[in-house]
Protein backbone atom coordinates (compact mmCIF):
# COMPACT_ATOMS: atom_id res chain seq x y z
CA UNK A 1 0.00 0.00 0.00
CA UNK A 2 1.07 3.61 -0.77
CA UNK A 3 4.04 5.41 2.18
CA UNK A 4 1.10 7.68 3.16
CA UNK A 5 -2.11 6.21 3.51
CA UNK A 6 0.04 3.28 6.04
CA UNK A 7 1.57 6.29 8.42
CA UNK A 8 -1.81 7.75 8.49
CA UNK A 9 -3.31 4.12 9.16
CA UNK A 10 -0.63 3.57 11.75
CA UNK A 11 -0.70 6.89 13.68
CA UNK A 12 -4.89 5.84 14.09
CA UNK A 13 -4.29 3.09 15.49
CA UNK A 14 -1.10 4.59 17.69
CA UNK A 15 -4.19 6.97 18.80
CA UNK A 16 -6.54 4.52 19.41
CA UNK A 17 -4.72 3.04 21.82
CA UNK A 18 -5.28 5.77 23.56
CA UNK A 19 -8.51 4.96 23.80
CA UNK A 20 -8.09 1.14 25.57
CA UNK A 21 -10.15 0.45 28.39
CA UNK A 22 -7.37 -2.60 30.22
CA UNK A 23 -7.66 -1.52 33.70
CA UNK A 24 -7.93 -5.45 34.49
CA UNK A 25 -4.45 -6.79 32.06
CA UNK A 26 -2.97 -2.85 31.32
CA UNK A 27 -2.75 -4.18 27.86
CA UNK A 28 -3.44 -1.45 25.80
CA UNK A 29 -4.15 -2.20 22.05
CA UNK A 30 -4.85 0.23 19.41
CA UNK A 31 -6.32 -0.99 15.66
CA UNK A 32 -7.23 0.83 12.58
CA UNK A 33 -8.66 -0.14 9.43
CA UNK A 34 -8.97 1.52 6.14
CA UNK A 35 -11.73 0.83 3.84
CA UNK A 36 -11.54 0.92 -0.39
CA UNK A 37 -13.40 4.51 0.08
CA UNK A 38 -10.48 6.07 2.00
CA UNK A 39 -12.09 5.68 5.45
CA UNK A 40 -10.24 4.99 8.32
CA UNK A 41 -12.32 3.18 11.59
CA UNK A 42 -10.03 2.47 14.60
CA UNK A 43 -10.33 0.57 17.85
CA UNK A 44 -9.32 -0.29 21.07
CA UNK A 45 -9.57 -2.97 23.45
CA UNK A 46 -12.59 -2.58 26.22
CA UNK A 47 -12.09 -4.99 29.20
CA UNK A 48 -15.20 -5.47 31.60
CA UNK A 49 -15.41 -6.70 35.13
CA UNK A 50 -16.52 -9.67 33.82
CA UNK A 51 -13.67 -10.76 32.04
CA UNK A 52 -15.35 -13.17 28.72
CA UNK A 53 -16.79 -9.78 27.91
CA UNK A 54 -14.07 -8.02 27.23
CA UNK A 55 -13.28 -7.26 23.18
CA UNK A 56 -10.45 -7.00 21.24
CA UNK A 57 -9.14 -3.71 19.12
CA UNK A 58 -9.65 -5.72 16.13
CA UNK A 59 -13.13 -6.57 16.38
CA UNK A 60 -13.86 -2.99 17.33
CA UNK A 61 -12.63 -1.93 14.43
CA UNK A 62 -14.00 -4.05 12.18
CA UNK A 63 -17.27 -3.76 13.38
CA UNK A 64 -17.22 -0.03 13.36
CA UNK A 65 -16.45 -0.17 9.94
CA UNK A 66 -19.06 -2.74 8.95
CA UNK A 67 -21.53 -0.54 10.53
CA UNK A 68 -20.74 2.44 8.25
CA UNK A 69 -21.02 0.31 5.12
CA UNK A 70 -17.68 1.67 4.35
CA UNK A 71 -16.76 -1.16 1.88
CA UNK A 72 -14.47 -3.42 1.73
CA UNK A 73 -11.01 -3.09 4.19
CA UNK A 74 -8.17 -2.50 2.23
CA UNK A 75 -5.85 -2.56 5.50
CA UNK A 76 -5.68 -3.12 9.07
CA UNK A 77 -3.15 -2.30 11.43
CA UNK A 78 -2.78 -3.33 15.06
CA UNK A 79 -0.10 -1.98 17.58
CA UNK A 80 0.41 -3.63 21.12
CA UNK A 81 2.94 -2.44 24.07
CA UNK A 82 5.29 -4.53 23.45
CA UNK A 83 8.65 -4.76 22.69
CA UNK A 84 8.46 -6.88 19.71
CA UNK A 85 5.07 -7.60 17.59
CA UNK A 86 2.44 -9.26 18.89
CA UNK A 87 -0.71 -10.78 16.80
CA UNK A 88 -4.29 -11.51 16.94
CA UNK A 89 -5.82 -13.87 19.23
CA UNK A 90 -7.73 -16.48 17.57
CA UNK A 91 -11.08 -14.91 17.70
CA UNK A 92 -9.59 -11.97 16.01
CA UNK A 93 -8.46 -13.80 13.10
CA UNK A 94 -11.65 -15.91 12.59
CA UNK A 95 -13.67 -12.58 12.57
CA UNK A 96 -10.46 -11.05 10.06
CA UNK A 97 -11.10 -13.56 8.01
CA UNK A 98 -14.92 -13.47 7.83
CA UNK A 99 -14.66 -9.34 7.38
CA UNK A 100 -11.54 -7.95 5.94
CA UNK A 101 -10.52 -10.99 3.81
CA UNK A 102 -8.43 -9.15 1.56
CA UNK A 103 -6.80 -6.89 3.81
CA UNK A 104 -2.85 -5.89 4.07
CA UNK A 105 -2.52 -6.70 7.68
CA UNK A 106 0.17 -4.42 9.89
CA UNK A 107 1.64 -5.26 12.91
CA UNK A 108 3.46 -2.97 15.01
CA UNK A 109 5.40 -2.94 18.37
CA UNK A 110 5.25 -0.72 20.92
CA UNK A 111 6.54 2.23 19.31
CA UNK A 112 6.04 1.46 16.02
CA UNK A 113 9.69 0.66 14.92
CA UNK A 114 8.78 -2.83 14.63
CA UNK A 115 6.68 -3.67 11.32
CA UNK A 116 5.10 -7.02 10.53
CA UNK A 117 3.69 -7.35 7.13
CA UNK A 118 0.78 -10.72 7.12
CA UNK A 119 -2.17 -11.12 5.61
CA UNK A 120 -5.56 -13.24 6.75
CA UNK A 121 -4.79 -16.03 4.98
CA UNK A 122 -1.49 -16.21 6.72
CA UNK A 123 -2.70 -16.06 10.48
CA UNK A 124 -5.80 -18.57 9.65
CA UNK A 125 -4.90 -21.20 7.18
CA UNK A 126 -7.64 -23.18 6.44
CA UNK A 127 -9.65 -21.06 7.87
CA UNK A 128 -13.80 -21.51 8.10
CA UNK A 129 -15.33 -19.00 5.49
CA UNK A 130 -18.77 -18.20 4.05
CA UNK A 131 -17.22 -20.38 1.19
CA UNK A 132 -17.94 -23.39 3.42
CA UNK A 133 -21.18 -22.36 4.11
CA UNK A 134 -22.29 -22.48 0.63
CA UNK A 135 -21.40 -26.29 0.80
N1 LIG B 1 -6.15 -7.96 22.94
C1 LIG B 1 -6.50 -7.23 21.84
O1 LIG B 1 -7.21 -6.24 21.92
N2 LIG B 1 -6.04 -7.65 20.63
C2 LIG B 1 -5.18 -8.68 20.45
O2 LIG B 1 -4.82 -8.97 19.33
C3 LIG B 1 -4.71 -9.45 21.60
C4 LIG B 1 -5.37 -9.16 22.89
C5 LIG B 1 -6.59 -7.48 24.25
C6 LIG B 1 -7.61 -8.30 24.96
C7 LIG B 1 -7.35 -7.93 26.41
O3 LIG B 1 -8.04 -6.74 26.71
C8 LIG B 1 -5.87 -7.65 26.45
O4 LIG B 1 -5.47 -7.42 25.11
C9 LIG B 1 -5.03 -8.77 27.05
O5 LIG B 1 -5.33 -9.99 26.45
Amino acid sequence: MEQAALERLVAAALAAQRRAYAPYSQFAVGAAVLTADGQIFSGANIENASYPLTICAERVALFSAHMAAAGPVTALAVVTPTPTVASPCGACRQVIFELAPRAQIILLNANGSERRFTTPAELLPYGFGPEQLRG
